[in-house]
């Protein structure tokens, strides 16, 4: 089965799928220097909580071979520098500070600056390994909650080019191929920049599973006219209390599931939960640049002037929410349980 990778570390440097160029241009590009990987997340040449970290931790391994110095006080006050300008390439996914966070512990425990430069590719490579497996074992909690026939709802990408490899959202489908069991995916276009019409569509085409592309307008006619049994989404961040913020129309689709009946389950790795975020007003909130909406491919699209809001994402409160797919099993969406999956 083909499942794309979006980051490969290879002879020291990054190789990475540019997601904007997708479905129609394959294209990887190489990153080696800390400010392509910055614009790179920001940009969303690389998106999807997961793989934001996973580039970042290698930015700071690219940070540290890039500084000549042998001194390794000096080394570590640079890297960290470093590390804190990554930080500030996008606020609401959680992974990207947790990696980041990770990646700081390997620089500070380093004693010999020789030490560090390969402890910090050491760490990038197991934070994207741990992640690969982790996205697996979410598939694998996330499947029994199928049954042949079903007909899912999704939207954004929380595929494999989203993560290390597998996604989080997409996981079940990938390994409900692998088993042969059918099940239908509905994937909503993700407007403004159609993160589900080019990427989740491409990724499930490639895989055979069957997917159906719509509009974000149409998800209540196609939830209430073709027999939706199930929403299910990734996460950016998900706060202590099980409020889930995901990309922008997330919330949208947990209302209109709650209305029809329909379970609405986030697939998320413990990495993306944050218990320092006691609830969703506390989630930062991405807003984009204007022309994600006043432009389609370049092509101005609305009146000159026009005033616009474009934030990136929304939160589905707890009590929207199903259930929570982690790599440790599924959780009820409160306090107590999430606090459990941490003790
Ligand atoms: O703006 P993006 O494309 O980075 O937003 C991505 C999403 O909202 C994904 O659903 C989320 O990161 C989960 S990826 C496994």
């Amino acid at each position: 089965m083909n499942i794309p990778q979006s980051v490969i570390w290879e002879k020291g440097a990054i190789q990475l799928l540019d997601q904007r160029k997708l479905p129609h241009v394959t294209e990887y590009v190489t990153l080696d220097t800390v400010p392509a990987v910055f614009d790179a997340i920001q940009s969303l040449a690389v998106r999807g909580a997961p793989a934001i970290g996973i580039a970042a931790a290698f930015g700071v391994a690219l940070s540290a071979m890039s500084h000549p110095t042998g001194d390794i006080d000096e080394l570590k006050e640079q890297v960290l520098i470093d590390s804190g300008y990554l930080s500030q390439s996008r606020p609401t996914a959680v992974n990207l500070f947790w990696a980041l966070n990770r990646m700081n512990d390997a620089v500070t425990r380093a004693v010999t600056a020789d030490e560090l430069r390969e402890s910090v590719v050491a760490e990038a490579l197991a934070i994207q390994k741990e992640d690969e497996d982790v996205c697996r074992s979410i598939g694998e909690h996330a499947l029994p909650l199928f049954k042949d026939g079903d007909r899912v709802m999704t939207i954004c990408n929380a595929g494999s080019i989203a993560t290390a490899k597998y996604g989080t959202a997409l996981a079940p489908f990938f390994l409900s191929k692998e088993r042969g069991l059918q099940l239908s995916v509905f994937a909503c276009e993700t407007r403004p920049v159609f993160q589900g019409a080019r990427l989740t569509t491409w990724e499930l085409m490639q895989a055979g599973v069957d997917v159906t592309l719509i509009t974000d307008s149409m998800a209540a006619h196609t939830m209430k006219t073709k027999n939706i049994t199930a929403v299910i989404t990734g996460a950016d961040r998900v706060a202590a209390n099980g409020d889930s913020a995901n990309k922008i129309g997330t919330f949208g689709l947990a209302v209109l599931a709650k209305s029809f009946g329909i379970p609405f389950y986030i697939a998320a790795p413990l990495s993306t939960f944050d218990l320092d975020t006691p609830n969703g007003d506390a989630i930062p909130i991405e807003e984009r640049n204007p022309a994600e909406i006043t432009e389609v491919n370049g092509m101005r699209i609305a009146p000159e002037g026009i005033a616009v809001f474009n934030p990136a994402f929304d939160v589905a409160p707890a009590d929207l929410i199903t259930g929570i797919i982690t790599e440790k099993g599924i959780v009820k969406p409160n306090e107590q349980a999430i606090a459990k999956l941490f003790a």
